[in-house]
C-alpha cells in the first residue's frame, strides 16, 4: 500500500483537480483507491464525489479526515492499495501530518509566479518537518500548462531548492475540460473518447506518480 499526499502550502494550484483524476484513473485500472479529503475549510472533494452522485454514475466515495488518528486509521487497515490525500492549500498541523506519513509527496505547480516563488515556502514547512521526521519523496507535477510551453526553467529552478525533488516527465497542460468534468464528478480518463489527450495525459501521470522510484 502507497500514500500519496498531494500538497503545496498555496491554494488553487490544482491539488484537488489532480487528486480526483488520479484516483479515478487508478480505479479504472484496478486498484482499490483511498481517497481522502483534509481541506476542512472546502471538503471540494466531497463536494465532487456529491456531484457524481447526482450524476447518476456509480459512486466514487470520499473520505473526510479530520484528525491524524482518523487518518492513520485508514493507512493502517491495509484496505486499499492507494492511498490518496488531498491536502488544504495553506499550512497546519493534519497537513503536516499528511506530509509526514506520505510514501510519496506530490507538489502541483503552474509557471505562474506566485506559485514558484509559493514553493519556497512548502520547502520551509518541509524543512520545519525534517526537524522530527524524514520527509518522503518530492515529485512535482506542472499543471495549467499552455499547449506549446515546454521549458518551465522558473519551476526547474526552483525545484533544485529541494535536491532530491522530482520532476514528472508528463504535464498536466490546461484544458477546460478539467474543470468542466469535475463539476459533475467525473474524471477526464472516463470522457476518454471525446478528450483523448487529457486521459491519455492522466493515465500516464497516474503511472508515474504510483510506479517511478521512490
Ligand atoms: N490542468 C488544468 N487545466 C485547467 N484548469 C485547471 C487545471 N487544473 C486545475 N484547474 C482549475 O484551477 C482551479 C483550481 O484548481 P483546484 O481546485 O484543483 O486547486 P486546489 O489546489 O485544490 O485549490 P485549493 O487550495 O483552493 O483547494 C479550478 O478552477 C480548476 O478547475
Ligand atoms: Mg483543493
Amino acid at each position: 500500500m502507497k500514500t500519496i499526499t498531494i500538497a503545496h502550502s498555496k491554494g488553487g494550484v490544482s491539488k484537488s483537480t489532480l487528486a480526483w483524476n488520479l484516483a479515478i484513473a487508478l480505479r479504472m485500472s484496478g486498484l482499490r483507491v483511498a481517497l481522502v479529503d483534509i481541506d476542512g475549510q472546502q471538503v471540494t472533494l466531497e463536494k465532487t464525489s456529491l456531484a457524481r452522485t447526482a450524476s447518476g454514475y456509480d459512486p466514487f466515495p470520499v473520505i473526510i479526515a479530520s484528525s491524524a488518528g482518523e487518518l492513520s486509521s485508514i493507512i493502517m487497515k491495509e484496505d486499499y492499495d492507494i492511498v490518496i490525500i488531498d491536502a488544504g492549500g495553506y499550512d497546519y498541523d493534519l497537513g503536516r501530518v499528511a506530509i509526514a506519513i506520505a510514501d510519496r509527496i506530490v507538489v502541483p505547480i503552474s509557471e505562474e509566479s506566485t506559485e514558484v516563488l509559493g514553493f519556497t515556502s512548502f520547502l520551509g514547512t518541509l524543512h520545519t518537518i525534517a526537524e522530527h521526521s524524514p520527509v518522503p519523496a518530492v515529485m512535482i507535477v506542472i499543471t495549467r500548462a499552455h499547449a506549446r510551453a515546454k521549458s518551465f526553467a522558473g519551476i526547474r529552478s526552483a525545484a533544485a531548492l529541494w535536491p532530491s525533488a522530482t520532476i514528472a516527465q508528463t504535464v498536466m497542460r490546461r484544458r477546460a475540460v478539467y474543470s468542466a468534468s469535475m463539476g459533475h464528478g467525473f474524471g477526464v480518463t472516463e470522457l476518454a473518447e471525446r478528450h483523448p489527450d487529457a486521459a491519455y495525459e492522466m493515465y500516464r501521470l497516474a503511472r508515474e506518480i504510483i510506479y517511478e522510484q521512490y
